[in-house]
């Protein structure tokens, strides 16, 4: 079992949408994935077709409430085969509050997904969708995780911010003893062919990070942007368009590159 933390604090650069879709691919290749969805506007959970429901979602284990359902018990099933979530809920959001007096809080989720780990589930891959915020949420997520997904969006000053969550997760990785926590790589998104600034941030971040960055680039595209209106991941909304084909291809490499 492999724990990918999908992680950017800059908001919508494509964590939600590389999240839902590289899990539907994942699963679509016959593998057993999980998405565990920790921002509290919950888009993962509705990308994914499952209804947002008062005490359904990681609040009541990360505050150790009393009587709570244990991970295992969270676990939804989707519309598609091998993909299960743990949905979101507003709630998730008073974590920051609940949790900022306690020593343990940042890796309250690495102890959770440990016993999981150790129950032998039929889980091989377990996606975190996280907020775009650097809060309790993001840092107990990069604590549990082994690897950590940066989406980057192909726009001006995208460098800027690659070295802003580069160093993020340098510091979380300290103060969190998760010392072994690998970069799994940069997925490049929103890639507009069309525009110059496009094929420059590619070359940039390529020369720079290498092949720590994915061959595949998910490109701008309509249908990507509307399928999670219709709670739908791309494979089911628009399953042969250049959208899916670039997920589907990201999904290939990704496990290529687990050996
Ligand atoms: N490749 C793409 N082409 C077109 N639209 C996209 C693409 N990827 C994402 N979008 C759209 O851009 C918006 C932001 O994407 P997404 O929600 O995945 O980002 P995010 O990083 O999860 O945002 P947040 O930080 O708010 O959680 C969404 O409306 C999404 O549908
Ligand atoms: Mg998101």
């Amino acid at each position: 079992m492999k724990i990918i933390a999908v992680a950017n604090q800059k908001g919508g650069v494509g964590k939600t949408t590389t999240t839902v879709n590289l899990a539907a691919c994942l699963a679509e290749a016959g593998r057993n994935v999980l998405v565990i969805d920790l921002d509290p506007q919950a888009n993962a959970s509705s990308s994914l077709g499952v209804p947002v429901v008062d005490g359904r979602s990681l609040f009541g284990i990360l505050t150790e409430e009393e009587g709570t359902r244990s991970l295992a018990e969270q676990i939804q099933p989707t519309p598609w085969d091998r993909l299960s979530v743990i949905t979101a809920e507003l709630d998730l959001a008073g974590c920051e509050i609940q949790l900022a007096a306690d020593a343990h809080r940042l890796t309250r989720l690495r102890r959770v997904l440990d016993n999981y780990r150790a129950s032998q589930p039929a889980t091989e891959f377990i996606l975190l969708d996280c907020p775009p915020s650097l809060g309790v949420l993001m840092t107990n997520a990069l604590a549990a995780a082994d690897s950590v997904l940066v989406p980057l969006q192909c726009e001006y000053l995208a460098l800027e911010g690659l070295a802003k969550i580069l160093e993020m997760i340098e510091r979380i990785k300290q103060v969190s003893g998760n010392t072994s926590l690998a970069l799994e790589g940069v997925v490049l998104t929103m890639y507009d062919a069309r525009t110059n600034l496009s094929h420059e941030v590619v070359n940039s971040v390529r020369g720079h990070l290498g092949n720590k960055v994915f061959e595949t680039i998910i490109p701008r595209s309509v249908r990507l942007g509307e399928a999670p209106s219709h709670g739908k991941t791309i494979l089911a909304y628009d399953s042969s368009g250049a959208g899916a084909q670039s997920y589907r291809e990201l999904a290939r490499e990704f496990l290529n590159r687990q050996g």
